[in-house]
Formats: structure tokens, C-alpha cells, sequence
């Protein structure tokens, strides 16, 4: 199974181009639902404005070679390991996650476009990848879903309470678990039987949800962290503090008190 690229068995019964034509709408619907939420919120007016305001308040003006430092250890610490979540649990299951769902879409793409003609033989490392990618996607948001996220961490709530952020989490364990369930069933060569119909109707329908509910969900994330680490970086190295006062000049005493539970009420 894990060495079998799963679209290239359905053209069995379904054209490439479908399945090409499938994955441009899911890509347009990302743009769409980002560009919906951009307008709604007003979230990248009011960056770009924040981000003229600190400029003014900058104590130094940084060099190329220092802008290039900033945004370097930003890719590197913010953006590719999320050091916004901490040393802990929370970056652990979010790495897991989000590194899963990046094999798993770039695998997709891969196989779908350039592995699904017939004279084509996949590379076993595609297949692979998006297995594992799967998988690592499933492990990440469980652990993410069921134990970390704040309502059930923090406020107590039960882990199956679900409200309307939980929509992204949801949707991508979804479509990550019905893909490796289809592809299990389908590499069991059931011949006529339902299952492996009935769990790719399931992923197809994953798949929906999770890109076609970007404006409702918290999909752009994965586009606003990385611009606002940046800024977050620069305005530390300028000096501009995103325009807050400058830090106390006094001793972090806060007394035994802080000391009797570990902080966990975001
Ligand atoms: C493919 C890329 C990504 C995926 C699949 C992904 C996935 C997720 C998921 C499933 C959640 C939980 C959402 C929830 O609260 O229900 C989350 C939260 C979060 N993500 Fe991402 N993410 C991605 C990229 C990023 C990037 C690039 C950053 C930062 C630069 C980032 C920072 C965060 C933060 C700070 C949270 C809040 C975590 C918490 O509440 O504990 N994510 N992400």
C-alpha cells in the first residue's frame, strides 16, 4: 500500500483530468476563500498600517544584511518549527501536523499531474511520502484536537464539544484519514465492492469542506503567522516594538504565587 500511488489505480475508473480539474478548483478555492477573509476582516489594511506607524517609531534603520538576518531566523524558528508555540506538546503535535500536511498536498499534486498517464511508473518515494504525510497529519491533529486545543486544556471543556473553530482541524484530519482509508481498501483489491467507493466519496467530500470552508475556518492561518512573525521580528530589531512602550526597567518578581501552576489559561 504504502508503495502505490492511489490516484494512478482509480484511473481505473476515473480520467486524470478529473482528477487534475479536482485539485485546480481546490487550489482556487483556497485563493478565494483567503481573498473573502482579507476583505472581511481587514486584517492586511491594518497590518500594512500598523507596519507604516512602527516605522516611524523605529530607533535604527536596518541594513540589507540585517533585514536578511531578521527574516532568515524567522524562516527558520518562527515559520519552520513555530517557535510562537513553545518548547512543548503543543509545537510537537503542531510540527507533526503541519509537515504531515505538507507531504501529503505536494505529494498529491505530484502524483496527480505527472503519475496518473498510462505509461507512467511512479517513483515509490511519492507514494510514501503521502502516506506518511497522512499519517503524520492524523497523529498531529489528533493529539492537537483531543488533548492541547484551549477549550479542552484550559476551560475544561469535553473533548467532544465541537464549535465552529474546530472546522480546520477537523476537516484535515478528515481528508488525511479518508485518503489512507481509500487507499488501503482500494489496494485490497475488493473488486466490485463498496468500501473503497464509499471512502473515496468520503475524502472527496473532506476535501470540500476543508478548502472550501477557508473563509469560515482557520485555513489562512498558515498565510498570516509567517507575515506577522516577520513583522513581529523587524519591529524587535528596529526598535519600533510594534509601537508598544518600552519594557519596564524593573525586576521580574512576581512572587511564589506564579509558582503554583504551571500557566495554561490563554
Ligand atoms: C501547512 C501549514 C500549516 C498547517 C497544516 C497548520 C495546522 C494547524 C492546525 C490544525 C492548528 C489548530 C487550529 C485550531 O486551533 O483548531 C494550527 C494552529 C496554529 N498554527 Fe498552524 N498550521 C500551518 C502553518 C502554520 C505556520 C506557518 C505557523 C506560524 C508561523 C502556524 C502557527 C500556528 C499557531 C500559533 C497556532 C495556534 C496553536 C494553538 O492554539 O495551540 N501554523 N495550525
Amino acid at each position: 500500500m504504502f508503495s502505490t500511488n492511489p490516484y494512478y489505480t482509480l484511473t481505473e475508473s476515473v480520467a486524470p483530468i478529473f482528477m487534475q480539474v479536482f485539485v485546480i478548483t481546490m487550489i482556487a478555492l483556497i485563493v478565494l476563500g483567503t481573498v473573502m477573509d482579507m476583505i472581511h476582516k481587514k486584517n492586511v489594511k491594518y497590518f500594512f498600517d500598523n507596519a507604516k506607524k512602527a516605522k516611524k517609531n523605529a530607533v535604527k534603520t536596518l541594513s540589507t544584511s540585517e533585514r536578511i538576518k531578521v527574516l532568515s531566523k524567522t524562516v527558520v524558528s518562527d515559520i519552520a518549527t513555530t517557535s510562537e508555540l513553545g518548547a512543548g506538546k503543543r509545537r510537537a503535535a503542531h510540527v507533526m501536523g503541519m509537515y504531515g500536511t505538507i507531504l501529503f498536498w505536494i505529494s498529491t499534486v505530484v502524483m496527480v499531474f505527472m503519475y496518473t498517464s498510462p505509461s507512467s511508473v511512479t517513483p515509490d518515494i511519492w507514494p510514501i511520502l503521502w502516506h506518511v504525510g497522512g499519517i503524520l497529519t492524523v497523529l498531529g491533529g489528533c493529539w492537537f484536537w483531543f488533548f492541547l486545543r484551549v477549550d479542552v486544556y484550559s476551560e475544561a471543556q469535553p473533548w467532544y464539544r465541537i464549535i465552529k473553530a474546530d472546522l480546520f482541524v477537523l476537516a484535515l484530519i478528515a481528508t488525511s484519514l479518508f485518503g489512507i482509508i481509500w487507499s488501503y481498501l482500494q489496494n485490497m483489491n475488493l473488486g466490485n465492492r463498496w468500501d473503497d467507493k464509499v471512502f473515496l466519496i468520503f475524502y472527496v467530500i473532506a476535501n470540500l469542506i476543508l478548502f472550501g470552508g477557508v473563509y469560515w475556518s482557520k485555513f489562512a492561518h498558515m498565510f498570516y503567522k509567517p507575515g506577522a512573525a516577520i513583522q513581529k521580528n523587524l519591529a524587535e530589531a528596529d526598535g519600533s516594538r510594534d509601537n508598544l512602550p518600552p519594557e519596564a526597567d524593573g525586576p521580574e518578581q512576581f512572587g511564589l504565587g506564579i509558582k503554583r501552576e504551571e500557566p495554561k489559561h490563554y
